[in-house]
């Protein structure tokens, strides 16, 4: 039996903050309390930091199997602890893809035997793969993912009538890209045809614009309410496709909406200063479109914050706009790049938490994680100012670079419990830690 104190902490937890101290046995939490009496094991003094439950990250690409020059699920997780995520749902646009049961369960091995965080799996529906996915365990996969629109890899549903199946047959959540890839196609021969390959990296979001997300997006929620499937769509990055979702509590609604990190904290006049390092899927967008997708996390339109974290080293990302492969790293800095929401008054602290713990833990129904709760697992973020002079951290994504370089956060991740045990702590990795598979209750 281990048993570790956490001690003059301002806990973050369904909507409120108050002083008090927490303890750990076992993995998980055994007492929440003003003042909770007796020695423990180990002790942290947080000094009036928050202690909130870990993110629960719904959207990340961890690269392995197959692109592990990239990242690894070792690397990334390491830098998911790091930037105060505790668990993490991995995309299936790996090699090989997670298009079959096989490729399910080889995931969850490497994950069982190198994951610091804990760990689910989405699994990649396909044009060709709707008989394994209509016979899933619901309580196997985080989601099912359908690509309505070409991303990295190549699992793009095109075909109208197995998307109808699809969204019929889904024995789980259904989880969605939306771009409309025909649009994208005629905006990209129109700048070809201007500027051959050299098209500017501006051009992206007018390229991928906002026309193309809300075909995409639209046809999803029509297909999902025609056959009331549990539709979850997937980093919303304009103003436009709000109106889409119902801003009603989660559990009145079959449909829901994720945004995430680099949609809330960027904007177009950012490529002229990162050009393809700010190339991702779905496009940043205006300034107009950032500001609704921060208006819009104080209402219940946009239910959780993921990052889409999505590495790929900087000798790709060095090629032209149509060879430069989509995607950010972005784990390292989740939490205290939303903290910075935070800190300009944009949303308040619970209500944070809330989209990065409390409703992600709801709508995946994942079983005893994402609150500060009695029982539950210890999954735990200690957050606190952070000192001005601090040297910036190393970057421990395997491709070596952040969109944010030179960025100062205002927050800093103190200490990261995953399951009980110290992930991350005063700065360094604890690489003995290892996460659990998340269970679902379906
Ligand atoms: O920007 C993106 N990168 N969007 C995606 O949909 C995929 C991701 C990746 O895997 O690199």
């Amino acid at each position: 039996m281990t048993t570790l104190l956490i001690r003059n902490a301002r806990l973050v937890n369904e909507g409120q903050i108050r002083a008090g101290d927490l303890l750990i046995r076992d993995g998980r939490i055994d007492k929440i309390g003003s003042s909770i009496c007796g020695a423990a094991d180990e002790e942290i003094d947080a000094d009036g930091d928050w202690l909130l439950p870990g993110m629960i990250d719904d959207q990340v690409h961890f690269r392995e199997p197959g692109l592990t020059h990239k990242g690894s699920i070792a690397s990334e997780s390491a830098a998911a602890v790091a930037g105060g995520i505790t668990s993490f749902m991995d995309m299936p646009n790996t090699r090989p893809p997670t298009l079959s049961l096989a490729a399910l369960q080889e995931k969850k091995a490497i994950a069982a035997g190198s994951a610091h965080a804990n760990y689910a799996f989405h699994f990649g529906a396909a044009n060709d793969n709707l008989a394994a996915v209509a016979a899933l365990d619901p309580c196997a996969v985080a989601g099912i993912k359908v690509f309505m629109g070409a991303s990295t890899g190549n699992l793009l549903v095109d075909d109208p009538a197995v998307l109808e199946r699809l969204f019929a047959c889904a024995p789980t959540l259904l989880i969605a890209h939306c771009e409309d890839t025909p649009s994208i196609t005629v905006n990209e021969e129109k700048w070809r045809k201007t500027h051959g390959d050299a098209v500017p990296l501006s051009a992206h979001p007018l390229i991928r614009d906002a026309e193309a997300c809300y075909r995409s997006s639209s046809l999803a929620v029509a297909l999902a309410r025609q056959h009331r499937t549990r539709l979850h769509v997937l980093h919303l990055s304009t103003a436009r496709e709000l109106a889409l979702f119902e801003d009603r509590p989660l559990a009145e609604k079959h449909i829901t909406a994720e945004v995430c990190v680099h949609h809330l904290l960027f904007d177009d006049a950012d490529y002229a200063r990162l050009g393809s390092h700010l190339k991702c899927n779905p496009a940043v967008k205006t300034r107009a479109d950032r500001d609704a997708l921060r208006q819009a996390l104080a209402g219940n339109r946009l239910d959780v914050i993921g990052t889409d974290h999505a590495p790929h080293t900087l000798a790709e990302k060095a090629a032209g706009y149509f060879q430069a492969p989509a995607g950010l790293p972005l784990a390292q800095d989740a939490l205290p790049a939303l903290m910075e929401l935070v800190h300009d008054g944009c949303i308040d602290l619970p209500t944070l938490v809330a989209k990065t713990s409390h409703r992600v833990a709801d709508l995946f129904r994942i079983a005893e994680r994402g609150y500060l709760r009695e029982g539950y697992w210890a999954d735990l973020v200690l957050l606190g100012p952070r000192p001005p002079a601090a040297a910036p951290a190393p970057i421990l994504s395997r491709c070596g670079w952040s969109p944010f370089a030179g960025r100062r956060w205002r927050s800093e991740v103190r200490s990261t419990i995953v399951s009980g045990q110290l992930a991350w702590h005063r700065g360094q990795l604890h690489a003995a830690c290892r996460g659990q598979a998340l269970a679902f209750l379906r």
